[in-house]
């Protein structure tokens, strides 16, 4: 093929091939490389007529491709993103372009952007979600770089990416590592999520509801408010039969959750920020606790949780009963953790400087993501009806929600605690909704607690903000 071509990838695991295929079906002909050849040559085999160019060393990829080159590199975060970097820049012209698609750390990103652009090259950090399908018929993308970098993009990544009433699931984030920053909140929330199904699935579980039955409830939440991505493939999973047992499949996966890292960079960020992301921050240390099987086992048989007898999660309810109340609790749950997401975007958005728009991020993720969503129309119209809202919660539709759901949300709480069940990311949501709510918290007496053993000072209510007053307290002996 003598023809140069519009773009080219570099990483051919399941992600950068699904992406190739999306972006040739869009017109464009792409060029592919690989490390190892032979993952080139048999990627190529399995599409013999598609508008593909393999290329067996990085100067001739490079060599295939249209000036201003469009490289999208698809390698494991980290390290190798540097090291295929490295390889590219002295085979690269001046502006051409390096896209990073993989889950990188936002600080990387903008540790690339401002030493690629100190070598004339051009750089966007581009978060790509919706796994290996998303990748394939159109992911939601959130790349953040130079807007001029941008516009040059903006062809390719618009074609490729999912449609929501026919406008694509991708904006210009803003700049440096902003894309790759949303990205990773996005897949806090997506940790959120998978917690707060996990958490409903447990209460069912043991209130003795079959995994069918379970399947049959995630399939009809499905068709209502809960509609989700993530809901959807919940009901799907708990159908699944093992072929060599015939059992539930999900029932035979052992309890230990993986993780790629992106969760905890939320946590450490939102710790950094002071924002508190309680919702998510449960959701990832289940995950960890999760892990540590062994000592779980033999805590079972140490630790004492609620003597046989009490409450009982079914006394003087029917199953259909609980599963509205599990359905409150969990569509409440999630309303706070996105609003807590959200909320950690807004905080750092403005600390950067990166002009990022909430009703726009939350529109690409209507389609495309994992966490795709029908709420998140709403959510997408209360940022476009008040761009300045302070908090999700305060938005009209969301107060009402949460003010109808909370009576089953602490009722699931207090079910699930006097039952002796783990249902951290309900009660940790629940914890903060209260706590927002509270005019007046605790805290005056942990002020108190610290004028009186380090002398730091407290504000009165009855004085004007800003004046700091200390009280001379009884000597403690012992
Ligand atoms: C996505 C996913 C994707 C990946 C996660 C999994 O948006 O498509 O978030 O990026 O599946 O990184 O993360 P864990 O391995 O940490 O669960």
């Amino acid at each position: 093929m003598s023809k140069k071509s519009d773009f080219g990838l570099i990483g051919l695991a399941v992600m950068g091939q699904n992406l190739v295929l999306n972006v040739e079906s869009r017109g464009f002909q792409v060029s592919v490389y690989n490390r190892t050849t032979a993952t080139t040559d048999e990627f190529l085999a399995k599409h013999p007529s598609k508008k593909l160019v393999g290329a067996k060393t990085l100067e001739e990829f490079v060599q295939s491709l249209a000036t201003p080159r469009k490289i999208q590199i698809m390698v494991k975060a980290g390290a190798p993103v540097d090291a295929v970097i490295e390889q590219l820049i002295p085979l690269l012209d001046q502006d051409d372009i390096i896209i990073d698609g993989g889950n990188s750390l936002y600080t990387d990103t903008e540790r690339r952007d401002a030493y690629l652009a100190g070598k004339g090259l051009r750089f966007i950090g581009a978060g790509v979600s919706g796994g290996e399908e998303g990748a394939r018929k159109g992911p939601s993308i959130m790349p953040g770089g130079p807007p001029s970098t941008w516009e040059v993009m903006k062809p390719i990544f618009e074609s490729i990416a999912a449609k929501v009433d026919g406008e694509p699931c991708v904006i210009h984030i803003g700049p440096g590592g902003a894309g790759h920053y949303v990205k990773m909140i996005h897949n806090g929330i997506e940790y959120g999520d998978m917690q707060l199904i996990c958490e409903a699935y447990n209460i069912f579980k043991h209130a003795g509801f079959s995994t069918d039955e379970m399947a049959g409830i995630f399939n009809e939440w499905n068709d209502g408010d809960l509609q989700s991505y993530l809901i959807q493939i919940t009901g799907k999973a708990l159908e699944q039969k093992d072929p060599e047992t015939g059992q539930p499949i999900v029932e035979l996966i052992v309890d230990k959750a993986g993780q790629k890292g992106t969760g905890q960079w939320t946590l450490l960020n939102a710790a950094e920020n002071a924002v508190v992301i309680s919702t998510i921050n449960a959701a990832v240390e289940a995950r960890i606790l999760s892990s540590q099987k062994k000592q779980r086992v033999a805590a079972s048989k140490e630790l004492q949780g609620p003597t046989a007898g009490s409450a009982g999660i079914l006394a003087g309810l029917s199953k259909a009963g609980l599963v509205k109340k599990v359905h409150d609790a969990l569509y409440a749950s999630k309303i706070i953790s996105y609003a807590q997401g959200l909320d950690l975007i807004k905080t750092m958005g403005e600390k950067k400087d990166w002009g990022l728009d909430l009703g726009r991020i939350a529109a690409i993720w209507r389609g495309g993501c994992i966490i795709r969503a029908k709420f998140l129309n709403r959510i997408t119209d209360a940022y476009r009806s008040n761009p300045s809202l302070v908090n999700l919660m305060l938005d009209p539709f969301f107060k009402e929600l949460l003010n109808i759901t909370q009576q089953n949300w602490r009722e699931v709480v207090s079910i699930a605690s006097l039952n002796g069940i783990p249902c951290p990311a309900f009660s940790a949501s629940l914890g903060y909704y209260d706590s927002y709510r509270a005019a007046r918290l605790p805290a005056n007496l942990l002020q108190a607690q610290r004028d009186f053993f380090g002398a730091h000072t407290y504000e009165r209510i009855d004085k004007p903000e800003g004046q700091f007053f200390h009280t001379e307290w009884p000597e403690v002996i012992g």
